[in-house]
């Protein structure tokens, strides 16, 4: 993805991704969205009534650099519930700046997105959560302690994160996972910028600090949606055991393998999950 927009130039690449939404999906937008992760890709087949529209048409949308990524938002509905899908994030670790998504989150807001819903891959720190399981994201720690917001004016700037992660959608996780006989655990996000992986005295580290999964991503994100007053919930696909915790060395493609092996059930889950929120009073008009 390329170098993230900034200030005046950012404002006017929103109004028009915002204009292009509406054109191309309505006026009305849809009450939930979802940021897909790795391991996550195949919840787009949970749509149904599919439109697309490539982030080339929206410029506040991350630019990809590489040809033949996936670059697009997809909007259809998953049962009931209709809903906004992107498929492909910026990750700090592209270009160092973590104002990536900012562009993104906030046309979503301005289109009239309610909830957010982040998906990740993530190493695991508790031999409870072994890869392939599934983590709902109670709260997170920003290691890096970089703030998307940085620069910005206005008091909103200040933003409360204290419940960051939505309690009523977090409820709305282990009904769901209840319902269908999953297991869904629940913990704490640690943000490491990477793209390395950590060190295992590192994820010793995070582990003492509180943290049970970690990943490249989601936390700034989280914090983008929280500013623009939209309702977060967060979702860690277990591709592995962090570094130290288990003897296989840490490469990307294990982390792929796993994301395959575990994709198929992580993304039922999202689109059990994504219709569920149908029938939320709150996302009531
Ligand atoms: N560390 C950081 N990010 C990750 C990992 C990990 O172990 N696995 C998947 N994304």
């Amino acid at each position: 993805m390329s170098t993230p927009l900034q200030g005046a130039e950012l404002a006017a690449a929103i109004t028009t991704s915002v204009e292009r939404l509406k054109s191309a999906f309505g006026e009305h937008a849809p009450d939930v969205a979802v940021v897909l992760g790795s391991g996550w890709a195949g919840a787009v087949d949970q749509l149904h009534e599919v439109q697309n529209l490539a982030y080339a048409e929206l410029p506040a949308f991350p630019q990809p650099k590489v040809e033949g990524h996936v670059a697009e938002i997809a909007v259809g509905r998953v049962g009931q519930q209709r809903v906004a899908m992107l498929r492909g994030r910026a990750h700090t670790y592209e270009s160092g700046d973590c104002t990536g998504m900012a562009g993104a989150i906030r046309s979503l807001k301005a289109w009239g997105v309610k909830v957010l819903v982040l998906t990740n891959a993530s190493g695991s720190l508790r031999s409870h959560q072994p890869p392939g399981s599934l983590m709902l994201i109670s709260d997170h720690i920003n290691a890096p302690q970089r703030s998307p917001l940085t620069g910005m004016s206005g008091s909103d700037r200040f933003c409360d994160l204290s419940v960051a992660y939505d309690k009523e959608l977090r409820q709305q996780g282990f009904k769901v996972a209840q319902q269908h006989n999953m297991v869904l655990t629940e913990g704490v996000y640690v943000w490491a910028v990477g793209p390395h992986f950590e060190t295992p005295a590192e994820i010793r580290m995070f582990a003492a600090w509180g943290a049970d999964a970690v990943g490249m991503s989601t936390v700034p994100e989280t914090i983008l949606a929280r500013h623009a007053g939209l309702r977060v919930a967060g979702l860690a696909l277990i591709t592995n055991m962090a570094a130290g915790m288990s003897d296989e060395a840490l490469t990307h493609a294990l982390t792929l393998q796993q994301a395959k092996l575990s994709g198929e059930r992580a993304a039922a889950f999202l689109g059990q999950y994504l219709a569920s929120l149908a029938t939320l009073e709150s996302l009531k008009d």
